[in-house]
């Protein structure tokens, strides 16, 4: 494929998503969702069922994840700096909730790059002391893959896809949307942190999430 295709197929997606998330955000009557409890959830259809294996091997749906709101990051273990970053972001936002609080939500990073990200490399890479304790990883087939990412609304593509020729090359790097979603306790969508928030501004909005949030 020329390099401008390539470009175009991962660049055009990106900005409709950009801006799905930017006239969500800027919606008249949620200018104060920074401030106030965000109600978009109802609206915004991102998410849905999905069916992966986790990290220890296991088959997962949705389901097996309803009662604790999750923090998802769409990623893949060899990226050499968006990826750790982002869960990095998601870990110092998590420390600076109270222990009570931070229990309650599920970290989980879903791989982008199925092929490569086993389920033991998963494991290895989960376990990281600088990504979010309990952090749970997620892959699948590639199909399983496509269908999750495509209800989170993540654009991905391999970034050397051009020069890959018979595709048996494993070295390359993987071009994704960068965001981090709050899904509450019944599996909803409740909020997205784009690229580069602050773990301050993070923790503040699952504080108030918490706090907004009837226990039962
Ligand atoms: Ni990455």
């Amino acid at each position: 494929m020329k390099r401008y295709l390539l470009w175009i197929s991962i660049a055009a997606p990106s900005i409709v998503i950009i801006g799905f998330f930017w006239l969500m955000l800027n919606e008249p009557g949620n200018q104060q969702s920074r401030t106030a409890p965000v109600r978009v959830s109802g609206e915004a259809s991102i998410g849905g069922p999905f069916t992966l294996v986790d990290h220890t091997g296991r088959t997962v749906s949705e389901a097996d994840f309803l009662g604790k709101p999750m923090l998802i990051y769409f990623g893949y273990t060899f990226c050499p700096d968006v990826c750790p970053f982002s869960l990095q972001i998601m870990a110092a936002a998590l420390d600076q909730l109270p222990a009570e609080m931070r229990d309650q939500f599920q970290p989980v990073l879903i791989t982008v790059d199925p092929r490569r990200d086993t389920v033991e490399h998963l494991a290895q890479y989960v376990s990281s002391p600088a990504f979010p304790d309990g952090l749970v990883g997620l892959t699948g087939t590639e199909e399983q893959i496509r269908a999750v990412t495509s209800a989170y609304r993540v654009v991905f593509q391999q970034a050397d896809a051009e020069e890959g020729g018979d595709g048996s090359d494993l070295d390359y790097l993987m071009d994704h949307t960068s965001f981090i979603y709050l899904m509450n306790a019944e599996g909803r969508f409740e909020d997205v942190f784009p690229h580069g928030a602050n773990p301050e501004t993070i923790a503040a909005r699952l504080q108030e999430f918490i706090e907004n949030t009837p226990r039962n």
